[in-house]
């Protein structure tokens, strides 16, 4: 049995990382850290074996302890990561792996010389979809990847309005490092993980300071964007542009990666996908329809997580991956307050 402690037991360790290790019958939840101690009581209770602590380094301080699983606040993620992986632990991170490219470089390297798995939360990887679109661009069925959209834009969706999301200090940054990381993910994964080399994005924060339906404009900081847009180029010639949005006035909602190839494109639209060719001049529109249950995002990520610390799988997601991301998230925050395209 792999012994898993877990720092921070808010919404999302509840909602999503609960199921995933409780899925898994080759792992055992054995201690708890938050500092809201009774955060981690209220989970503890249901493990009665298990220890609660109140700070990362007690937790990290178990020798019992093989995994740890880190879902805090974004600042905190990489100090903690790094400090696990010295000690030996085995780390399963929320996303973003980290708040700037300097931090996510050096988890990046603890990973490397403690030679512990260092994985972090990948939403979108796992669904039927996206593993068949995966799977066709790698079998080179669209041609080369040149052109590329994706985005997140919500019209009303601002998470935790004053809390530590929409804190610069705690968070990094707003819609750009929350949603983006998941379609940029996606859509650099698809792309096949080329290298990016300039960033240039634009930032905007016009709804911090509107008033809600009762008039008053809600209390608490509101110090990150609430819209950013930009363009990515890469090493092999691919170009990206996203937009990422917790409030924006467009219709609706909607979550997409979209890909021109030679041979082929395809768009995957709120879970949705659909691929685009010609055969023999006629042009050809495909859909294929996936009626398997699909697995929980945490709980794939988990689950395969798990498989790769006992030797039967090989990572989907590599450190370097990670280190490109934020590295391109932290470029259009420069880029933005400088009105520059930066060279990475
Ligand atoms: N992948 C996803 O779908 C998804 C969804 C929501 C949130 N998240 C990520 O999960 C993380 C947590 O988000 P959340 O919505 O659960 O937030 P939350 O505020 O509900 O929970 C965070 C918890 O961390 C605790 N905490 C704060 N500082 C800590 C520290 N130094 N050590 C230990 N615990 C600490 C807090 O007391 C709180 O209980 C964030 O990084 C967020 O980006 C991911």
């Amino acid at each position: 049995m792999l012994k898993v402690g877990a720092v921070g037991t808010g919404g999302i360790f509840r909602m999503a990382h609960l199921p995933g290790w409780l899925s898994s019958k080759e792992v055992e939840l054995v201690a708890f850290c938050d500092p809201v101690r009774a955060a981690a009581e209220a989970i503890a209770k249901d493990f009665p074996d298990a220890r609660v602590y109140d700070s990362y380094q007690e937790l990290l301080d178990d020798p019992s302890i093989d995994i740890v699983d880190i879902s805090t606040p974004n600042l905190f993620h990489s100090e903690i990561a790094i400090a696990a992986l010295r000690k030996g632990k085995h780390v399963f991170c929320e996303k973003p792996e980290a708040v700037n490219a300097l931090e996510v470089q050096k988890m990046a390297d603890a990973a490397r010389e403690s030679g512990k798995l260092l994985m972090t939360m990948r939403n979108n990887r796992f669904s039927e979809e996206a593993k068949y679109l995966k799977r066709s661009s790698d079998a080179g069925k669209f041609g080369d990847l040149y052109a590329g959209r994706c985005g997140w834009i919500r019209r009303r969706g601002i998470p935790g309005r004053g809390g530590w999301f929409t804190t610069k200090e705690l968070s990094g940054g707003g819609p750009l490092i929350d949603l983006g990381v998941h379609m940029l993910d996606l859509a650099m994964w698809f792309g096949g993980n080329p290298k990016p080399i300039t960033v240039s994005g634009s930032t905007y924060n016009k709804f911090a300071n509107r008033p809600d339906a009762s008039g008053v404009v809600p209390a608490g900081t509101f110090d990150v964007e609430d819209m950013a847009i930009g363009f990515v180029r890469f090493d092999n010639g691919a170009s990206l542009q996203f937009e990422f949005s917790w409030a924006s006035n467009v219709e609706a909602e909607q979550k997409f990666v979209e890909w021109r190839g030679t041979e082929g494109g395809f768009a995957l639209v709120n879970d949705k996908m659909k691929m685009f060719s010609e055969e023999g001049g006629v042009q050809l529109d495909q859909q294929p329809v996936f009626n398997g249950k699909q697995t929980a995002q945490h709980t794939a990520n988990i689950l395969h997580f798990i498989e790769c610390v006992l030797g039967r799988e090989e990572a989907i997601y590599v450190p370097s991956q990670g280190v490109d991301m934020i590295k391109i998230l932290t470029a259009i925050y420069e880029s933005a307050a400088t009105g520059r395209e930066i060279r990475l």
